[in-house]
């Protein structure tokens, strides 16, 4: 064991970050590790803002807040989550300010706050168009000032699981080579998603599900793995996302008519409509012909070059560097593209999982508060409460254990697994296998859903995992070897796969990102308003359900 810690925070984006302050601020010797510097974490990708009932744009209130997200949830969110989200969101949001964050502010000096999709109120908070990258930056400032270490460029693989507990992880040393474990009295997972899944998506290179697998992999339950949601705007042809934000402050969604079409689907909503709905509307557009080169149009014109220049520079820079348009002066190509998974590990509202020690927070989890439809803004939001509660709970358990333990025979089982994929000299690259793994999930498993096409891509991921036993890494090396690194995200990604499919063919209706019009175009409350939950048993995922908390609201009927 290389070294020991109270609480170790795998990821170090948003939720890991606030997770490590609230650990120490609770006295525990804490410390973070992460495969890519902390301010380069996905987390920083996030552009429109974040969600708090601050009221500082209209009365709101969290109850409203919390409504709204119900709502949004399509009714899958559990609702005691959701209050506690809404209830201690304006509190976090005002401690990131004191902490220095650099809101976009009212005439009056107050914290501004936009429109966002399917929102009674401007609730969104926000820095421009780069708010997740000022949070990761204020963030990172705290983690500073309190000395908190921070293992960076270390690439988390398995959990270290003794005694029915998790007492630690074992990580490739990227800038060294090597195998190292850390110990720790308890583990917080917050290594983001798996967008990377997909072909078309928002996600950054890193974000490959490698918490959500390796928690899988010890035996804990994913929860609502199907609920993978489509951004409604991501640029053609990469897949940037174009923020929500756009909208919010009044830009137009246009087919190659030069409709606004969202008229047709979401009368009252319009581009404020939620996420599954839009992204629904878009491809529906795509696939009747009244698409533009397989888009449809994102158009700011009407905004003006001050707000845009104001408070979406961001976003005409990467309209301008990577479609060469400008939107002060033209309409920009967008198409909805994988964003966000709603599912992750199952955990309790204090982040705990099943397994005794280990924790997670932010996308990785499961809480669940965004159900089958998350709202724009809530992510964020749910990184710093639920990373902030998930890093006090794993100290103050912490600091009444004293032990950790980790047997020799765990560590020379890691050793031996990688000599075996290190040794292999013959076989398929590990690149071919995820790129077709990303173009089929897009083809199979996007924004709607067919029972012989999930089905297909169950048969296709089985392939591919029988392929992957027998992937050659090319790199024998110890310095940044991301041949190796990569070989073993596809590892991850290739499990979290065949658990989607498993839980979307399962799931026989059509409730928020899970669209199945063909044949199951309903919602299923009598059936279907519970969670699916799914354990790796021999190799396999095995399919449960869990019911879903519902407090005060009783699921109606969802229009925009
Ligand atoms: O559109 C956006 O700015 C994304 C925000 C979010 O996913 O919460």
């Amino acid at each position: 064991m290389e070294a020991k810690h109270d609480v170790l925070i795998v990821g170090a984006g948003c939720a890991g970050m606030r997770a490590a302050i609230e650990a120490f601020d609770a006295g525990a010797d804490v410390a973070l590790l992460s495969k890519i510097h902390p301010v380069r974490s996905h987390s920083g990708a996030a552009e429109g803002g974040i969600n708090a009932a601050l009221g500082n744009a209209s009365e709101d209130d969290p109850e409203k807040h919390a409504f709204d997200t119900v709502k949004g949830s399509d009714y899958l969110g559990d609702q005691d989550a959701i209050q506690v989200l809404c209830d201690e969101a304006p509190g976090d949001v005002y401690q990131l300010e004191h902490w220095g964050a650099v809101f976009s502010r009212t005439e009056d000096g107050r914290i501004a706050q936009r429109p966002f999709g399917a929102a009674g109120e401007p609730r969104t908070a926000y820095a421009a168009d780069i708010t997740g990258h000022v949070l990761v930056h204020v963030l990172y400032e705290q983690v500073m000032k309190r000395d908190i270490p921070t293992y960076e460029e270390y690439f988390a693989w398995q959990l270290v699981i003794n005694d029915d507990r998790c007492q630690g992880v074992i990580a490739w040393d990227l800038l060294n080579g090597g195998l190292k474990t850390i110990g720790a009295k308890t583990v917080i997972l917050a290594t983001g998603g798996a967008g990377r899944l997909y072909v078309g998506t928002t996600n950054a290179y890193a974000c490959t599900g490698d918490g959500m697998t390796m928690a899988l992999r010890a035996g804990v339950p994913l929860k609502d793995m199907e609920m993978m949601q489509f951004h409604p705007t991501t640029l053609a042809p990469t897949g940037i996302l174009i923020t929500e934000g756009t909208r919010g402050e009044g830009a137009y969604l246009l087919n190659s008519e030069g409709e606004r079409f969202l008229k047709r689907y979401a009368p009252n909503a319009m581009e404020l409509a939620s996420r599954d709905v839009i992204s629904r509307a878009e491809q529906t557009e795509i696939d009747e012909g009244r698409g533009v080169d397989g888009n449809v149009l994102l158009d700011m014109r009407h905004l003006g070059a001050e707000k845009i220049i104001e408070r979406l520079h961001g976003t005409r820079e990467l309209a301008m560097t990577y479609a060469g348009v400008d939107p002060i002066q033209e309409p920009i190509p967008v198409r909805p593209g994988a964003h966000y998974h709603m599912g992750g590990v199952d955990t309790d509202l204090d982040g705990r999982t099943e397994l005794e020690g280990l924790y997670a927070a932010g996308e990785c989890a499961c809480v669940s508060v965004h159900g089958a439809n998350r709202l724009g803004g809530n992510a964020l939001m749910e990184t710093i409460t639920y990373g902030k509660k998930a890093g006090r709970h794993a100290a103050d358990w912490a600091l009444m254990h004293t032990t950790i333990e980790v047997p020799e025979a765990v560590e020379a089982d890691a050793e031996r697994d990688l000599k075996v994929l290190l040794d292999r000299t013959d076989g398929e690259r590990p690149w071919s296998i995820r790129n077709e793994l990303a173009e089929t999930m897009h083809e199979n498993f996007g924004v709607f859903r067919r029972e012989d096409q999930m089905r297909e891509q169950g048969e296709i991921v089985s392939g591919l995992r029988e392929r992957y036993e027998r992937v050659v890494v090319d790199d024998k090396g110890d310095v940044f070897n991301n041949d190796l690194t990569q070989a073993l995200e596809l590892g991850f990604l290739l499990e979290l796969a065949q658990c989607m499919v498993v839980c979307g063919l399962a799931r026989k209706e059509s409730r928020g990102a899970h669209a199945r019009p063909y044949d199951y175009p309903d919602r299923d409350d009598e059936n279907y308003l519970k969670h699916t939950l799914v354990r790796w048993v021999a190799e396999a995922p095995v399919l449960d359900w869990k019911p879903v908390t519902m407090t005060k609201w009783k699921p109606m009927e969802r229009t925009y």
